[in-house]
C-alpha cells in the first residue's frame, strides 16, 4: 500500500503517518524529517537545503526528488510505505509516478489532511518536536509526560526553527501556490480524499484508514 499524505504546515502529517506507520506496519518517509537529520549533521545536502528551509520555501526538487526515489527502492519500503509531504508540487508529483513507474509500481492513495488556517497557526505556534525520532508535542494539547523529554524516545524535544511566525506566514503561503494544486491533480487521477483533521488523533487515523480501505474497494 503505497499512500501519499498531503496537507498544509500542521495539519498533521507527522502525526498521523506515525500512527498509519505502527498500524499499517509500514514505513513513513517524511522529507522534512530527513532533511533536518542532514541539516543537523551538515552534509552537504543538508547545507545547501538549510537556506530554503529556513526561509519556509521548498528546497529545490532535483535534491529532494533523487532522496526519495532511493529511499523506496529500501527493502522495508516492499510492501507499501507512507510518503509525508512529498510530493509537494506537481513536478515532484510526475517524478514519482515515474519512478513507481519503473518498479512496476503505483501510487493506491492520496489523503488531503484538512485543517483551517487559524487551527493550523494555533498548532504550529506550540509545537514541539523529538529531536531522535520526530515525534511531534504541543505545549498545551499534547504534552509529554516529562518536560522537554519525548515519551516515546527519552530524547530531548525542542522548537523547530521554521516554526516562527514570520516562517510559518511563508510556509502557509507556499503551500497555497504550490502544494495546493496536486488536490486536483489528484483529484483528476481518482486518488484523492478529504479527511478532516480536526479532533482526536486516533480518531483521525481511524478515518484515514477507512478512506483507504473504501479506495482499495473501488479499484
Ligand atoms: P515539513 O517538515 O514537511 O513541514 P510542513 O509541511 O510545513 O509540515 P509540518 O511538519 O510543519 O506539519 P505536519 O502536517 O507534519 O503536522 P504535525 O503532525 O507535526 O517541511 C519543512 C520544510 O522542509 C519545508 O518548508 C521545505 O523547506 C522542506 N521540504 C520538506 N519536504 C519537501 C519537499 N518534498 N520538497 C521541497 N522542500 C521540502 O502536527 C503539528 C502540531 O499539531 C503538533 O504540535 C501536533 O502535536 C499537533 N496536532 C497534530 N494532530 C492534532 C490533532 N488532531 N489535534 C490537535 N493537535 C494536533
Ligand atoms: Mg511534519
Amino acid at each position: 500500500m503505497n499512500i501519499i499524505l498531503l496537507g498544509a504546515p500542521g495539519a498533521g502529517k507527522g502525526t498521523q503517518s506515525k500512527n498509519l506507520s505502527e498500524r499499517l506496519k509500514i514505513p513513513q518517509i517524511s522529507t522534512g524529517d530527513i532533511l533536518r537529520a542532514n541539516v543537523r549533521s551538515k552534509t552537504q545536502l543538508g547545507q545547501k537545503a538549510k537556506e530554503y528551509m529556513d526561509k519556509g520555501v521548498l528546497v529545490p526538487d532535483e535534491l529532494v526528488v533523487n532522496m526519495v526515489a532511493d529511499r523506496i527502492k529500501d527493502a522495508d519500503c516492499a510492501t507499501g510505505f507512507i510518503l509525508d509531504g512529498f510530493p509537494r508540487n506537481i513536478p515532484q508529483a510526475k517524478s514519482i509516478e515515474t519512478t513507481l513507474d519503473g518498479m512496476n509500481k503505483k501510487i493506491d492513495g492520496v489523503i488531503g489532511i484538512v485543517v483551517d488556517r487559524k487551527e493550523l497557526l494555533r498548532r504550529l505556534s506550540g509545537r514541539r518536536v523529538c529531536k531522535k525520532c520526530g515525534a511531534s508535542y504541543h505545549v498545551i494539547f499534547n504534552t509529554p509526560i516529562n518536560i522537554g523529554m519525548c515519551d516515546k524516545c527519552g530524547s530531548e524535544i525542542y522548537q523547530r526553527e521554521d516554526d516562527s511566525e514570520e516562517t510559518v506566514e511563508a510556509r502557509l503561503k507556499v503551500y497555497e501556490q504550490e502544494t495546493a494544486p496536486l488536490i486536483d491533480y489528484y483529484t483528476n487521477r481518482d486518488l484523492y480524499r478529504a479527511i478532516d483533521g480536526i479532533g482526536g488523533v486516533d480518531q483521525i487515523t481511524n478515518a484515514i484508514i477507512e478512506a483507504i480501505d473504501k479506495g482499495n474497494n473501488n479499484t
